[in-house]
């Protein structure tokens, strides 16, 4: 039985992950959703968050609690993949595993800002995208905060989500260190990438620029999942989840 540590994406929290996590706990797995800094229910204010790792000090607290030897599956949705690599950089021996889906996911040669910047290049020529950004550093720089509006949410957790999001912050100048990430350590964990194909938000092309700058030893599809593969795929994802438990203990 494998024990998955779920990572929400920006503006989420533990919350979106609820069909998942009684779906592998009823197959036998341990699961924990995290509610990163700021996130869900999440006691900080979005203002108290200094740095990246204010944002992941949840997780790597966990991380850090966890038995010397006992190790997890780190699963990481959209902006979720940065904060798993940021974990398995410092805790490489606790991952036996790291899932990004349809989430950013870092590579050796280049700094980890450079994909999330990526990702503001893709969607600028989206006028209609449901979402809010800040730029406090100044027009001339990478948005700051967001807060991602629900329509890219399935119908049936819309309410869900209006009521639980909350603004999240990019962190892009941490980001653009280069040394934050080694093939020693982020490089030695197992990586699989899950492309979900109809994705608006995230969309395939860019999925597949990640895996292409940054190959995993697997790739999985969900065919017709949008965005939000947890609540609108959840058996699929389970399925998927569960290989991955299988084939890297
Ligand atoms: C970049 O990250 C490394 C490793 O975490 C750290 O030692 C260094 O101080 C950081 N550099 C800056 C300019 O923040
Ligand atoms: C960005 O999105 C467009 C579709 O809107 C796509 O054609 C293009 O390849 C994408 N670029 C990357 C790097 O994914």
């Amino acid at each position: 039985m494998a024990h998955f540590v779920l990572i929400h994406g920006i503006c989420h929290g533990a919350w979106c992950w609820y069909m998942l996590v009684s779906l592998l706990q009823s197959a036998g797995h341990r699961v924990t959703p995290l509610d990163l800094g700021a996130s869900g229910i999440n006691p900080k204010q979005i203002s108290e968050l200094d740095s990246v790792s204010d944002y992941a000090r949840p997780l790597m607290e966990f991380m850090a609690s966890l038995p010397r030897h006992e190790k997890v599956i780190l699963v990481g949705h959209s902006y979720g993949g940065v904060v798993i690599s940021l974990a398995m950089e410092s805790y490489p021996k606790k991952v036996s595993a790291a899932v990004y889906l349809t989430a950013f996911m870092p590579n050796l040669h280049s700094p980890i800002a450079t994909g999330v910047a990526e990702f503001f290049k893709n969607i600028s020529s989206e006028p209609n995208m449901d979402s809010h950004l800040w730029f406090d550093d100044g027009p001339e720089n990478p948005p700051t905060r967001t807060i991602f509006g629900p329509k890219y949410i399935a119908a049936k957790d819309r309410e869900l989500a209006i009521t639980l999001l909350r603004q999240g912050k990019f962190f892009m100048k941490d980001l653009s260190n280069e040394s934050l990430l080694t093939k020693e350590n982020f490089g030695s964990v197992n990586r699989v990438y899950i492309v979900c194909k109809d994705d608006l938000l995230i969309k395939e092309s860019l999925q597949k620029w990640y895996i292409e700058n940054s190959p995993t030893v697997d790739v999985k599809f969900i065919d017709g999942s949008d965005h939000m593969a947890m609540l609108s795929k959840p058996h699929q994802l389970r399925k998927h989840l569960q290989e991955v438990a299988e084939k890297y203990k």
